[in-house]
């Protein structure tokens, strides 16, 4: 039997996290293994020659699931018929941006993409938004895009949650398996909250397991929540083949399901669950069934959480005023 090809579009394709996202989707890692893909890569028209020569490499290893690629520097050429988006391309802050600038500069970005989505994706189009700032930049596209029903934009915080779990399986000496239901609520930003008060090791509570309320405060999330910074400090570049693995991640679970009794975190449209103001892309706890994010419901948020998510939900309140005072959103 064979498979109709999947179309996955992925913007910023010459870019780093592209060249290590590209073969990880063309052998079979996004979707499956009985999953054939065909890749639509959209660059800017300087970064076109740059993806030619990735796309000559992703033919070089001869993948038996690849089936096509075409690139494109024209958003409404590269959505064209997409199940599957992966925004990666972005403006960076650039010196002496503030943060209006940079959203300002991402608006010019996401608000074609999102009119292009809009006018030319395929029916069942999932968005994974991954250039920064990515909850705001979803938001921005989400609205330029009224036809698509507004769950299928979401953004990456699979990252954090990634990290989150590496430092907890370090401080209590277990592997990654041996640990469910960690959380990253709010923004992909320094004010992110990594919850470990739901979260279980080997079936025990995370936070009595640990039994260190310093090491949280004052290592556990800021480690966490600075992450992002320290590689940028180390590598005189931000994450790239991390922040590829995540997408990965978050695509795969969103499609094939997230495991029965565990769930991940992800940045998807608030439904005013646990107070975060309806419409917002926030990360929540979620499960993945039947294709789509579910936000895990009835968790009980203590003082300590509460301050915390509020902080960072303030913070994505004042992203989207920002973005509605430029008209970028409703
Ligand atoms: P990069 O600068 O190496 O590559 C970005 C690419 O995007 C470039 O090739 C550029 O030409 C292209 N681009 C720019 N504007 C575009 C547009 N309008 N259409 C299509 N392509 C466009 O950057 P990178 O390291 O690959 O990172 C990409 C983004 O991902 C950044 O915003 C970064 O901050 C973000 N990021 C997010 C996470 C996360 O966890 N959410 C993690 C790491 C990085
Ligand atoms: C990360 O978390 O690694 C990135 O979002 C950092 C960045 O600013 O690109």
């Amino acid at each position: 039997m064979s498979t109709a090809p999947v179309n996955v579009t992925v913007t910023g394709a010459a870019g780093q996290i592209g060249y290590a996202l590209l073969f990880r989707i063309a052998s079979g890692q996004l979707l499956g293994a009985d999953t054939p893909v065909k890749l639509r890569l959209l660059e800017i028209p300087q970064g076109v020659k740059a993806a030619e020569g990735t796309a000559m490499e992703l033919d070089d290893c001869a993948f038996p699931l690849l089936r096509g690629i075409d690139i494109f520097d024209d958003p409404r050429q590269g959505f064209e018929g997409a199940n599957i988006a992966l925004l990666v391309g972005a403006r960076p802050r650039g010196k002496g941006m503030e943060r209006g600038d940079l959203l300002e500069a991402n608006g010019g970005i996401f608000k074609p993409q999102g009119e292009a989505i809009n006018a030319g994706a395929a029916d069942d189009i999932r968005v994974l938004v991954v250039g920064n700032p990515a909850n705001t930049n979803a938001l921005i596209a989400q609205n330029h895009a009224p036809d698509v029903p507004a769950e299928r934009f979401t953004a990456m915080t699979r990252l954090d949650h990634n990290r989150a779990l590496t430092q907890l399986a370090k401080k209590l000496d277990v592997s990654i398996n041996d640990i469910k239901k960690l959380t990253i609520w709010g923004n992909h930003s320094a004010t992110q909250y990594p919850d470990l008060f739901h979260a279980e090791v080997n079936g025990a509570n995370a936070a009595q397991a640990v039994n260190d309320q310093a090491w949280l405060e004052n290592d556990f999330i800021p480690t966490v929540a600075k992450r992002g910074a320290a590689i940028i400090e180390a590598r005189g570049a931000s994450s790239a083949a991390s922040a590829a693995n995540a997408a990965i991640d978050h695509v795969h679970d969103w499609v094939n399901g997230t495991p029965e009794g565990d769930w991940t975190s992800a940045a998807i449209p608030s439904d005013g669950s646990y107070g975060v103001p309806e419409g917002l892309i926030s990360s929540f706890p979620v499960v993945s069934r039947n294709g789509r994010w579910e936000i895990v419901q009835g968790l009980e948020i203590d003082e300590f959480s509460r301050s915390r998510i509020d902080a960072s939900v303030q913070e994505l309140v004042e992203e989207r005023d920002t973005v509605r005072k430029l008209g970028l959103v409703k």
